[in-house]
């Protein structure tokens, strides 16, 4: 765990006014692997910027992982009573004040990188991605995909995991792109997609092998008849297509223009997880 960085966390929604939406936005954020933030981190790194730098956009991204986790997990939605280790949100405090904290954590993630001092310029394409890739090209129309899904081919599939998942992954490699004045969006989407893809491969994978108390969350997507990548494979198969797109990231990642040795180390853990 960064507790530097969950030092920020913490101070950050310490400001809001007291409410119940604010106890559920600190509840929610609490116990989420920062897997996004680590991204943007690792790559910050990469191009030669202290980590603390990145901490507004590491911060905006997760609030807005934490808003889909919370939506997700609605009785419309995947209908799941358990995540991050602990009841869900619309569990502890109701679907009313689960929905209006989704929301809260949404639109206060842009304030969180308008107000975080960068340039005026970096700012504009930070929430300009944000917005896109959490939005309607990135995880809000990969959700609409999944909840319509009933069943699919590969390229159903991978549409949805590259939306729903994706989306966010893009943003964790453009934002440290934009923080170090780069423009080579073209590189870090693709590299966005190729992670999000196999996060979201494992996850299906980890849906069926791990206990609801290993994984921290509900594990339904069987009994809800969700179409995942183990509609179109089983175990075995699975692993094996995992391995071999670990095996195409890092042939990608060769032709980074950035020092990609901390963002290895963190595809390693992914890897290993
Ligand atoms: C869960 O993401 C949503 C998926 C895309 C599978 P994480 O597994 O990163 O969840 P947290 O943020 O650590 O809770
Ligand atoms: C990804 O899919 C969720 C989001 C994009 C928010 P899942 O529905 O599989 O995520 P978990 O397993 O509930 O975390
Ligand atoms: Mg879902
Ligand atoms: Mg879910
Ligand atoms: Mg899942």
């Amino acid at each position: 765990m960064n507790r530097e960085f969950e030092r920020y966390i913490a101070e950050k929604l310490s400001l809001y006014q007291d409410c119940i939406v604010k106890d559920a936005m600190i509840y929610c954020m609490d116990g989420g692997k920062r897997f996004r933030p680590r991204i943007i981190f690792a790559i910050a790194k990469g191009f030669g910027l202290a980590e603390e730098q990145a901490y507004p956009l590491g911060l905006a991204l997760e609030m807005i992982q934490s808003y889909s986790l919370i939506h997700d997990d609605l009785p419309a939605m995947d209908n799941d009573d358990f995540r991050r280790g602990k009841p869900s949100c619309h569990k502890a405090f109701g679907e009313d004040i689960a929905i209006l904290t989704g929301d809260a954590l949404l639109t206060e993630s842009f304030n969180v990188i308008a107000d975080s001092g960068l340039e005026p310029r970096i700012i504009a394409k930070c929430i300009s991605a944000l917005s896109h890739y959490a939005g309607m090209q990135g995880m809000v129309y990969g959700q609409m995909l999944d909840v319509q899904a009933e069943k699919g081919d590969l390229s159903d599939l991978e549409i949805i995991q590259d939306h729903k998942t994706g989306g966010l992954f893009k943003i964790s490699c453009l934002l440290p792109m934009y923080l170090a004045d780069k423009n080579d969006e073209e590189y870090f989407i693709n590299l966005g997609r190729r992670i999000g893809i196999i996060f979201q491969h494992q996850d299906d994978l980890f849906d069926l092998l791990r206990s609801k108390d290993d994984f921290g969350k509900s594990t339904s997507d069987a009994q809800n008849g969700k179409f995942t990548a183990l509609s179109l494979y089983n175990i075995d198969e699975l692993q094996m297509v995992l391995d071999d797109k670990f095996a195409e990231l890092s042939e990608y990642l060769k032709k980074a223009p950035f020092d990609t040795s901390y963002l290895l180390e963190l595809l390693q853990e992914l890897k290993e997880r």
